[in-house]
């Protein structure tokens, strides 16, 4: 089965094509963080325009590149949510006009099923059952995965999301958008021990996150540093790798605690935060600890892309789901 996939939930425009025999053929994504970079967040409004712009240049660069033409591609899938509305429309639209031009089914995707099974398109993906460390820019949750749609939650943020804390904590010191990747450059210079933050809900049973609270730490030190002048390039780095510190080690508290719970060995970890090399490193020393083994995708499928909508609709399909022409997207939508 040769499935096209398109990913429009918020900035960035993902086409790939992918193959359930031959694997991913091809996989193109247009970025517009430098346009959403002035306003220091993402902009909805211009998001859905630009996909818009996008869309159609990617596919035809996507099925050039795999040397396709329309007719041997048998589905189309796109992410129908969660994300913003106005830009999973641009997606939903396009699908399910190519799909009845084209005659073939389109299928709606979850985004967070897309990220959840982004490591499987590496050499050596992580065999069911396994435990699932979801971190994006909207989403922190524990899942424990026994196959394609069988997902049960363990755990999740009560308030912002990892990626979230991330951002709001460059933003306060004036980093540019997206901020994970900011933080954790700036980490690498600071001075360890020279401020510590707590490791929120690590003290008390349960598999719930709570990050907001370690972004108001964030902002308390950094005002602190500025009321002293001391709001140096190295305090910046100070608080950055404190608070980069602070979040890796509750995430690698809460996974160790969620694979006891299951009693499972393997951990794959997903999303844009699930790039970040601290927290890599922590979780496999962790897992090197008990005998087990951490999974993630190459960087450029940790964040937004179309080939793991491609990969997730491609096994929805082939488990039998098919969706109406409606054009149907969801902003808020539990996995
Ligand atoms: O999965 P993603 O591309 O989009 C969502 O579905 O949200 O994740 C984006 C998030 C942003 O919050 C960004 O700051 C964060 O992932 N991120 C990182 C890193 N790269 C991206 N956070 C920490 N370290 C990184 N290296
Ligand atoms: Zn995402």
């Amino acid at each position: 089965m040769r499935v096209l996939g398109l990913e429009t939930s918020c900035d960035e425009t993902g086409v790939a094509l992918y193959d359930s025999e031959k694997g991913l053929l091809a996989d193109a994504l247009f970025s517009q963080i430098e346009q959403h970079r002035v306003y220091g967040g993402v902009v909805p409004e211009l998001a859905s325009r630009d996909h818009v712009k996008r869309m159609i240049p990617l596919i035809r660069q996507v099925l050039d590149e795999a040397d396709c033409a329309p007719n041997e591609i048998d589905a189309i899938c796109y992410t129908a949510g969660p994300g913003l509305v106005g830009a999973l429309l641009v997606g939903a639209s396009c699908a399910q006009a190519l799909a009845f031009a084209w005659g073939i089914p389109a299928v709606g995707v979850h985004h967070m099923e897309g990220h959840l099974l982004a490591p499987m398109l590496e050499e050596q993906p992580p065999a069911f059952p396994f435990v699932a460390l979801l971190v994006s820019g909207g989403h922190t949750q524990l899942v424990r995965v026994d196959g394609i749609g069988r997902y049960q939650l363990l755990g999740e943020s009560l308030d912002d999301a990892a990626g979230e804390a991330f951002d709001k904590t460059a933003k306060m010191m004036g980093l540019p958008y997206p901020g994970g990747p900011e933080i954790a450059r700036l980490a690498e210079h600071g001075t360890p021990g020279r401020f510590v933050f707590p490791r929120p809900m690590t003290d008390r049973p349960g598999l719930d996150f709570s990050f907001s609270g370690l972004k108001t730490f964030s902002l308390n030190t950094w005002q602190q540093c500025q009321a002293t002048g001391d709001d140096t390039e190295q305090s910046r780095c100070d608080v950055a790798l404190a608070f980069q510190q602070a979040v890796v080690d509750t995430l690698t508290i809460k996974c160790k605690r969620a694979l006891k719970q299951t009693g499972l060995k393997s951990l794959v970890i997903a999303g844009g935060v699930s790039a970040n090399q601290a927290l890599r490193q922590s979780l496999e020393k962790m897992l090197g600890g008990m005998n087990g083994q951490v999974f993630y995708a190459r960087p450029r499928f940790c964040t937004d892309n179309g080939a793991m909508i491609a990969y997730a609709g491609c096994q929805r399909l082939l488990a039998g789901q098919r969706d109406g022409p409606a054009i149907s997207v969801r902003a808020r939508w539990p996995m």
